[in-house]
């Protein structure tokens, strides 16, 4: 189904052309000043100098054209030359039936869907998640849904960082604390234990005391870094240790990541990669890309319009051993080998961006990725706490995830507890889904690259430009729904029919913009902006609510239109939730 402004833009080409004029002049875009209009066009102040004439006298010419239109209720043209458009309220109405007979709502599918793979999540094995962390799961996890609802084949991976020296503590904390363990033993050559030699609580008191102490100590430092090296060059009895290490984390990270309504396609890692990297090393040697400066391996990736250094992509250490650099380009090969991906989005801290700039050039330029493959770095900003400075725990430590989201669900069961609509069984549940709307809502209304605030009480309140206040709407929604049922109304063909005041005009215009800022959102990569709609939505639905008997309604057919509004205001609602990553409870 075409969105509304690609069907008028269609009609003012018509008009233009009819004028006398080029119909690349008949851009229309929402109006700026919605008092006054609520589509505009402003091609006749464009077409000015061309035809010699005052955009005034163009915008007239073209209008005249328009009159007849069954789109528009009035056509007017405003100096010096705007085209301002209000829509019949006839066409609003019919649009918006068709809309609830489609199931994206209008939104067309691409008619070649791309393979699209998004990085993102990327925790870091064994070490506790932290903030950081949370941005790039709840972005992430947006714009796949968005790219998975225009039709597109997406996956997801989740890029583990599980391959480094703080695998290399681990195992030599484990070392000292439980020498006995067979895989210290170096004749050992029978089956190592199915069972892990610790649980994940002790697992996260391990990394921790360990990379504490090798900061003191520079002998058990050493050890570390050789534990490393050997678990990366296939040494048996680490590569066990290693085994257990992942499976222990993993499940606890799946454990974690389902509660933020985060799944991942893929849960590789960049052990994952390790086996692409001695061909792709000798690659870029044979190819005359690689260079050694001072013992490391490295490939030039400045450019000549640079006007900042882009230092050389590092290969290969002096000693051997494989960098972040290394493991990136050996994921794409993995990637280009496995799935072809047209585009490939990492959704990482915008602080990597050089890493990204470097690994992106030097796959472009060595061939490791096609020319036509769109490489893609979607890098976020930090958030702060209310001292806007990097989130802190109230002790001043690095705030760790789970600690996060329980603080924010007891705010919420304390809200939800005073508003008493749900049980007490109920509440903490709900209290749960409300939670992570607040957090995902309040980090996904930012646009993506800035820094925001991360504000418990403001993300939690029920008003304001919040989560919880969207899913407050919603809810209420529901209720009248269920009310009219009680009342012996049925929901099954309902119609809308064309808005007697503005309250509902405003809130159908709302509504039957969805596919066209879907467009925009999908086009930019733009969570933010799908939030801006639905506050604007839900905002514009409560108006309607409380100016407009729904339920007491006299006139059957005016009350059954305005419950199929509802029905279909609820449906984008909870279309743009879910692609935002959250849901809404029954009652809160
Ligand atoms: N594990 C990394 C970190 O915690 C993020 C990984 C991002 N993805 C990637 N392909 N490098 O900083």
């Amino acid at each position: 189904m075409k969105t509304l402004l690609e069907l008028i833009t269609i009609e003012m080409r018509d008009a233009f052309v009819k004028a006398g004029y080029d119909e690349e002049l008949a851009k229309v875009t929402l109006s700026n000043r919605p008092d006054l209009c609520e589509y505009q066009c402003n091609g006749a102040m464009a077409g000015a100098k061309r035809y010699q004439k005052a955009p005034f006298m163009i915008a007239e010419g073209v209008a005249a054209h328009l009159q007849d239109s069954e789109y528009f209720e009035s056509v007017d043209v405003v100096k010096p030359g705007f085209i301002n458009l209000k829509l019949a309220p006839q066409c609003v109405a019919a649009y918006l039936n068709e809309m609830s007979g489609e199931e994206k709502l209008g939104v067309e599918e691409e008619s070649s869907p791309k393979m699209i793979m998004i990085d993102y999540g990327g925790p870091n094995v064994a070490k506790p998640l932290h903030v950081g962390h949370l941005r790039s799961a709840i972005i992430g996890e947006s714009v796949k849904r968005i790219m998975r609802f225009k039709g597109n084949r997406v996956i997801g991976d989740i890029h583990l960082g599980d391959w480094g020296y703080q695998m290399g503590l681990i195992i030599t904390e484990l070392k000292k604390r439980r020498p006995e363990l067979p895989y210290f033993d170096e004749d050992f050559d029978g089956e190592y234990p199915k069972e892990a030699p610790f649980t994940i609580g002790e697992l996260e008191e391990i990394y921790p005391t360990a990379s504490a102490y090798a900061k003191e100590n520079e002998e058990y430092r050493e050890e570390a870094l050789h534990a490393t090296y050997l678990l990366q060059n296939g040494y048996r009895g680490y590569r066990a240790v290693w085994d257990h290490i992942m499976n222990v984390s993993v499940t606890d990270l799946k454990k974690n990541y389902e509660r933020l309504n985060v799944e991942f396609d893929l849960w590789k890692g960049e052990a994952d990669a390790q086996k692409y990297i001695p061909d792709m090393v000798q690659m870029l040697k044979d190819k005359g890309f690689a260079r050694y400066d001072e013992g490391a391996l490295v490939v030039d990736v400045q450019e000549e319009t640079d006007n900042k250094e882009v230092p050389p992509c590092m290969i290969l250490k002096s000693d051997g051993a494989a960098l972040y650099d290394t493991t990136d380009l050996a994921t794409l090969v993995e990637r280009e080998r496995d799935y072809r991906p047209d585009e490939v989005i990492y959704v990482v801290d915008k602080r990597q961006e050089m890493h990204f700039t470097q690994v992106f050039r030097c796959a472009k330029k060595t061939g490791i990725v096609r020319p036509e493959t769109d490489l893609q770095f979607l890098g976020f900003g930090t958030m702060n706490g209310k001292d806007g400075k990097p989130f802190k725990t109230r002790e001043g430590g690095v705030m760790r995830l789970e600690n996060l989201i329980r603080e924010i669900n007891e705010e919420m069961y304390k809200k939800i507890m005073d508003n008493r609509t749900v049980e007490d069984g109920e509440a903490e549940r709900t209290a749960q889904i409300v939670g992570l709307a607040a957090v995902k809502y309040g980090d996904l209304s930012n646009q993506a690259s800035k820094d925001y605030i991360f504000d418990v009480d403001r993300f939690t309140s029920f008003e304001g430009n919040t989560g919880p206040y969207i899913l407050y709407t919603i809810v209420r929604i529901k209720s009248i729904l269920a009310k009219y049922q009680e009342n012996g109304g049925s929901l099954e063909n309902l119609m809308m029919r064309p808005a007697e005041n503005n309250y509902e005009k405003a809130l159908m215009l709302q509504v039957l913009k969805f596919n066209d800022v879907f467009e925009a959102v999908y086009e930019e990569t733009a969570p933010h902006k799908l939030c801006a709609y639905i506050y604007e939505l839900a905002n514009e639905f409560n108006k309607f609510y409380h100016e407009t008997k729904i339920l007491s309604e006299e006139d059957g057919q005016k009350r059954s239109g305005y419950i199929a509004l509802l029905m279909l205001a609820k449906r984008v609602l909870e279309t743009c939730i879910d692609l935002l990553g959250f849901e809404a409870p029954e009652r809160m």
